[in-house]
């Protein structure tokens, strides 16, 4: 297969050096003789580019390290193969250098490559917008709780020269740029914090049943009690602060208004699922978690961690290190990580 003209490297990012957008970063691109069929990458060591969710940028840049080669916008390009990556909204893990001669050529080439893609805008966005239109539409229809994540392969694009693309077909996000919208209820739950529990059960694809018992900690006022009971499960909501009346008032609801540090494990009974949106440090919220694991506790867990001004990379790191377990940034997660062990 021809290759495309090689193409200097993306410029090295240093700490000392502030970081270039697109327009600096990316070298004017040499006409190929003829419309390039193929993609190759670029460059020629694997790369992957990882999309920072929203207002995560610096976290994200952070926690890729020496890795960062280039960024543009909230699109950070690393070295190697993917890689685990918390504040990443979406990882394009197979991204590819288009060289387009022409509109016509970008949707040609994206086309024979697959069918649904997503645009990530960057520059030269009227000329973006003329590819985009030109592509199948790809719904985009918020998601009815209950209903899996789509299957079909989304790719995501961006135009980072008038005559190059970047482009991914596989993706970790089976949502347009890992941003899932759901069909709300503004009538069963007493705040928005159930979009948390419905985005990381859809994304995740599992979710607690009827015969699971699932313990909420800090589940005041009691959004997440109102997701694990409409799943068929018996909840044991823990917090300091009354849970909603009617929230409380709803079958196979208990609870325990306490604190959950003090709650023993062994007082409890048998937990399935182990949930916490507690506030509170993170590493608070560490031995919380340890203190169950070391009295056996081998159920499925899903907790927020929260972070109050500066990101704890340590905490972040301890957690990561349970075995059987990951963190990742929800697209409903504000200054926040879901951990989980499923
Ligand atoms: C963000 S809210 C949780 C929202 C909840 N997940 C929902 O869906 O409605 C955080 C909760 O943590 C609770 N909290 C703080 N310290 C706590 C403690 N020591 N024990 C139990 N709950 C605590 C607060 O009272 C508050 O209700």
């Amino acid at each position: 297969m021809p290759k495309p003209p090689a193409r200097p490297p993306l410029k090295q990012r240093t700490s000392s050096r502030p970081l270039k957008r697109a327009g600096a970063a990316v070298m004017p691109a040499p006409k190929p003789a003829a419309p390039p069929l193929i993609v190759a990458p670029w460059p020629d060591a694997p790369f992957t580019a990882y999309l920072a969710a929203e207002g995560t940028l610096s976290d994200l840049m952070r926690e890729l390290g020496d890795d960062v080669t280039a960024v543009y916008d909230r699109l950070i390009v690393g070295k190697g193969s993917p890689r685990a990556a918390a504040w990443a909204a979406n990882v394009w893990q197979d991204p590819r250098v288009l060289m387009i001669a022409s509109i016509g050529d970008g949707v040609r080439q994206l086309k024979a490559i697959q069918r649904n893609w997503a645009l990530l805008p960057f520059a030269h966005h009227r000329r973006a917008a003329l590819i985009e239109e030109q592509l199948p539409k790809v719904s985009s229809k918020p998601v009815v709780f209950g209903e899996p994540a789509p299957s079909a392969p989304l790719g995501s694009w961006t135009l980072l020269a008038p005559d190059l693309i970047l482009a991914s077909p596989t993706c970790s996000s089976a949502f347009r740029h890992g941003e899932p919208a759901f069909v709300e209820n503004r009538d069963g739950p007493p705040n928005r914090a159930y979009l948390k529990l419905w985005e990381a059960f859809t994304v995740l694809g599992v979710r607690p049943g009827p015969g699971d018992v699932c313990l909420d900690l800090g589940a005041c006022p009691g959004g997440w009690s109102w997701v694990l009971q409409g799943c068929g499960a018996s909840v044991i909501a823990v917090d300091k602060a009354p849970l909603d009346l009617a929230i409380a008032a709803l079958p196979r609801i208990s609870v325990r208004q306490q604190s959950a540090f003090a709650l023993e494990p062994s007082g409890v009974g048998h937990v399935d699922w182990l949930l916490s949106d507690i506030v509170c440090y993170p590493e608070r919220l560490l031995r919380l978690v340890q203190r169950w694991l070391d009295a056996g506790f081998t159920g499925k867990c899903l907790c927020t961690l929260k972070f109050q001004g500066e990101t704890d990379f340590a905490a972040m790191a301890a957690f990561a290190a349970i075995p059987g377990s990951r963190l990742l940034h929800l697209h409903h997660n504000k200054h926040e990580l879901t951990w989980v062990r499923l």
